[in-house]
This record gives C-alpha cells, sequence and structure tokens, in this order.
C-alpha cells in the first residue's frame, strides 16, 4: 500500500493517506519531545525502533482479544493501519507512582498503586493536555459514558496482558497512556505503544528504561528501548 497525502503531521509521528480511504500510514520520526514541546531532539534511530516496538506490542494485544488499528509493518518506520476517527481523550493506568502523580499528589517515587489508578488527559497541546474526569468528556462530547466505559475496561485489560509481559522480561510496567479511535463505529485502541508513552524500570534495580531517560537527561535513549525490545524477544531492523 502506498502512502499519498500527509494528512498530519504529529510530535514523534506523520499519518498519510492511502488509495484505500480505510486504511492509512503511520510514520515514526526520531524527533522526540518532552514537556509539551519544549525540550526537542532528534534521536537517530528512534523512528525505526518505536515502529517495530509498538508493531510487537499491538500484534500481542490482538492475539490477547484487544482490538487495534494495527494491520501491518510496512517498512522499518511505517506501519499500515485502519483509519480511525480519534478520541481526543487519553487514558493513563498507574501501577507505581512516578511523573506527574508524584507532583500532583505528594508521592513518593516508586510507591506502589493499589490498586492501580485510572486517569483521563484530554489530548489538546494547546492547553498542556489537562486532566479530566468522565463528565467533562461527556458533557463536552468527547465520548459516550459507554465509550468512556469500554476504553476504561480495554485499559485495564491491557495492563493485565502487558505488566505480565514486562514482568516475564525482569521488567516493571511502572504507568502508560492508550489513545482510542472509532472504526466503523467500534472502539479500537489507536495511536501507539512503545517506550515513548510509557514508563518502564528494570524490576531488580529500578533503572529507568523509557523516555524518563530523555526527560531527565539520563543518556543512552535508544539504547535502552532496543534492551527493552530485546527483552520481550524482539529483534530491530533499519
Ligand atoms: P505523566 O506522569 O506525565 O502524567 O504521564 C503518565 C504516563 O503517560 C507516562 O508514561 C507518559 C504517558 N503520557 C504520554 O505519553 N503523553 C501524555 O500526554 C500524557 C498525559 C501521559
Amino acid at each position: 500500500m502506498q502512502k499519498r497525502k500527509e494528512l498530519y503531521s504529529g510530535k514523534a509521528k506523520s499519518v498519510y493517506t492511502t488509495d484505500d480511504p480505510n486504511c492509512m500510514v503511520l510514520s515514526f520520526r526520531d524527533d522526540t519531545s518532552a514537556f509539551n514541546g519544549e525540550k526537542l531532539e532528534q534521536l537517530e534511530g528512534k523512528g525505526a525502533v518505536n515502529s517495530q516496538f509498538n508493531a510487537f506490542i499491538m500484534q500481542h494485544l490482538e492475539a490477547s482479544g484487544i482490538p487495534t488499528h494495527f494491520i501491518q509493518q510496512l517498512s522499518p518506520n511505517e506501519t499500515l493501519v485502519r483509519s480511525m476517527e480519534m478520541i481526543p481523550v487519553e487514558c493513563v493506568v498507574r501501577n507505581r507512582a512516578a511523573g506527574s502523580i508524584c507532583k500532583r499528589l505528594g508521592l513518593e517515587e516508586g510507591k506502589l498503586l493499589e490498586p492501580s489508578t485510572y486517569e483521563l488527559f484530554y489530548k489538546d497541546d494547546a492547553l498542556g493536555d489537562p486532566m479530566i474526569n468522565e463528565s467533562h468528556a461527556i458533557t463536552l462530547g468527547w465520548a459516550s459514558s459507554e465509550q468512556l466505559e469500554q476504553m476504561k475496561a480495554l485499559t485495564f485489560s491491557v495492563n493485565e496482558c502487558l505488566s505480565s509481559l514486562f514482568f516475564q522480561g525482569g521488567m516493571i510496567l511502572v504507568d502508560y497512556k492508550l489513545e482510542f479511535g472509532l472504526y466503523q463505529g467500534e472502539i479500537r485502541l489507536g495511536d501507539e505503544f512503545s517506550p515513548d508513552g510509557c514508563r518502564i524500570w528494570d524490576a531488580s534495580t529500578l533503572e529507568k528504561m523509557d523516555k524518563d531517560r530523555f526527560r531527565q537527561n539520563l543518556g543512552n535513549v535508544i539504547d535502552f528501548y532496543k534492551e527493552v525490545g530485546s527483552r520481550l524477544g524482539m529483534t530491530f531492523e533499519g
């Protein structure tokens, strides 16, 4: 499938139309940003690593019964996906405290969160992706209450599936963000799952293996992304 017109360019990915209106191409770029675009860099190889990482995870989730937009990997940094109408609500599960919840609630990093917390954010760069609740999403027409229920159930199914996958690789899935869309009226997981949108720690040393390496200038960002992938059984090309 050939890509045709660029529809949209986000902070790390570009979206292209194809000859089939039901399919789009996601092109993963090396651009890396943090703090709502304030810190920006190109990390060589990140696009290819994240695209292949995402393909592996999306296929693993599909095999576990979670519907996604993934169709197939086209090249090291390009993926064919179903065209979806995206819901502008980000779903975040936290198994341990890190990042914004530490600041917001004064929690110590690493604190076990049992049961895991579930948060929603409104996807809007100009507003800095503010935290919202279900009532905001319903009243402002971003999603119906039934859709929000399905998104929550799917987000927790992803937690069960991926926490155990990462644990088998000697890692802790600390938190992650998911985005959903509608394909032919049905909710499916969209966007990407990569170390850019989750936190992963080594289970024994608690070393950070995700985008916090970039945010906190810890170095070797892509080497760690590849290490996470190889512990899960991935091999990378490109
Ligand atoms: P936070 O600690 O910054 O709220 O983020 C929680 C997790 O969700 C972390 O793994 C990063 C991810 N996330 C994104 O990738 N993009 C976002 O816009 C948000 C709100 C969170």
